[in-house]
């Protein structure tokens, strides 16, 4: 059970979310993914939920999704996409090229991690939770980006996976708002682009960038551990990879660790 919707007050609520909806921004929530499931009712297509202070972020399985006091972007955008003909899986996928087309406008390069990351010289700069409330069948499409968090906060959490900051990489702090906006624009034309065109702009928009392209990698689905040569993210969103026998293994999620060369 999350904490009562009540005690959680908005301090600004503009049309400023995807398509002219409203952006509502809060002080501080536990998780902007568990706020907008629990409120999922009073939110629609195209509204956005940002915490300024993100107190108990989450990833995939519960994990900690970790964010000093007003230093990251912490925000869930709700999509209605029950009238699309497109899986909807590839919303994962579409939002982390929405980060990396934003990270592209502050002249940062990012490369996409399969399932839900985005990196920057082999680091990790963004999560990505996609959540489905299963009454509504609303998706909340949950974006943590690291914007101005320092390499000592970083390091002293010592994650399995290296992490980096849009402060880290350029030298310069960046203003949230600037950078929420961006984000929620292109986010909004990536999913655009992926209603008009279809999956064909993904899986491109995703080739361009493929952090496991050309790697041998292992993949932990929790049922198994399959090592093998990376071949591609499929029409479906699915990870497809080839043994050493050339056997080809799907997978829908799991972990992925890159082997050494
Ligand atoms: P990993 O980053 O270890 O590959 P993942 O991409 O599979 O994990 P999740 O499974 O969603 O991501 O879990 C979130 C993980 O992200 C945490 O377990 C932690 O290792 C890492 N993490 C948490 N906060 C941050 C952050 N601010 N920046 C980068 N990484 C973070
Ligand atoms: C990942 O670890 O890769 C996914 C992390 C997703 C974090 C974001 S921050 C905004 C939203 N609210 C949450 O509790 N999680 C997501």
């Amino acid at each position: 059970m999350h904490e009562n919707k009540e005690e959680y007050i908005h301090i600004k609520y503009e049309k400023r979310g995807l398509w002219n909806e409203d952006l509502l921004v809060f002080e501080s929530l536990p998780s902007t993914n568990a706020w907008a499931l629990d409120n999922i009712d009073a939110l629609k297509h195209g509204n956005v939920v940002r915490a300024i202070n993100q107190t108990a972020g989450r990833g995939r399985f519960n994990r900690i999704w970790s964010a000093p006091e007003g230093c990251n972007l912490n925000l869930s955008a709700i999509i209605n996409h029950t009238h699309s003909e497109t899986p909807i899986t590839m919303l994962l996928p579409a939002t982390a090229i929405a980060v990396r087309n934003a990270l592209k406008e502050f002249n940062i390069e990012a490369t996409l991690k399969w399932p839900n990351d985005v990196m920057v010289n082999n680091k990790k700069i963004a999560g990505i939770l996609a959540e489905v409330d299963p009454e509504s069948n609303l998706l909340v499409i949950g974006i943590g980006l690291n914007v101005n968090i320092d390499s000592d906060y970083l390091g002293n959490l010592s994650f399995p996976q290296a992490a980096t900051s849009m402060m880290i990489e350029l030298n310069n702090t960046f203003e949230l708002d600037a950078v929420c906006s961006k984000l929620l624009c292109t986010l909004e034309k990536t999913v655009n682009a992926l209603y008009h065109y279809g999956v064909p702009y993904i899986s491109q928009e995703w080739k361009k960038s493929d952090h496991l392209s050309g790697q041998t990698l292992s993949i932990n689905s929790g049922k198994s551990i399959i090592t093998g040569l990376y071949s591609g993210m499929q029409e479906n969103g699915q990870l497809k990879i080839t043994d050493s026998t050339g056997k080809e293994h799907l997978f829908w999620s799991g972990d992925v660790s890159l082997q050494k060369p």
